[in-house]
């Protein structure tokens, strides 16, 4: 199934967007969507420390993607957990297809 994410002029760079997906299956009811410095990037919005979003719309890339419930660090490019009590464990990414300006998630 694709998603659509949005459009990439759309996304300012070092802003994250949450796309909402009410009919994932829980705890995967979102994905976050941001330019990362390798590119576009998705990623389940789903802390690998508990199962809980990262959360939300207001987030910013200057120090990782950031979980607002105990403070883990995601490096963007990778999603990999560089501080906090997940170090090292990966957001689990979801495939993208371009077209054009928009983005969609393959899930
Ligand atoms: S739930 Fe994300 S750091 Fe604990």
């Amino acid at each position: 199934m694709r998603v659509l994410l949005g459009g990439l002029s759309e996304l300012a760079e070092g802003r994250v967007k949450v796309v909402f997906f009410p009919q994932g299956t829980p705890p995967k009811r979102s994905i976050l969507f941001l330019k990362a410095p390798v590119g576009p990037k998705a990623y389940w919005n789903v802390c690998r420390h508990l199962p809980v979003p990262l959360d939300g719309g207001l987030m910013r890339l200057e120090e990782g993607l950031v979980c607002l419930t105990h403070g883990a660090k995601y490096q963007p490019n990778s999603g990999r957990c560089f501080e906090g009590p997940c170090l090292g464990e990966y957001l689990e990414a979801i495939p993208i297809e371009v077209e054009g300006d928009q983005v969609y998630a393959i899930v």
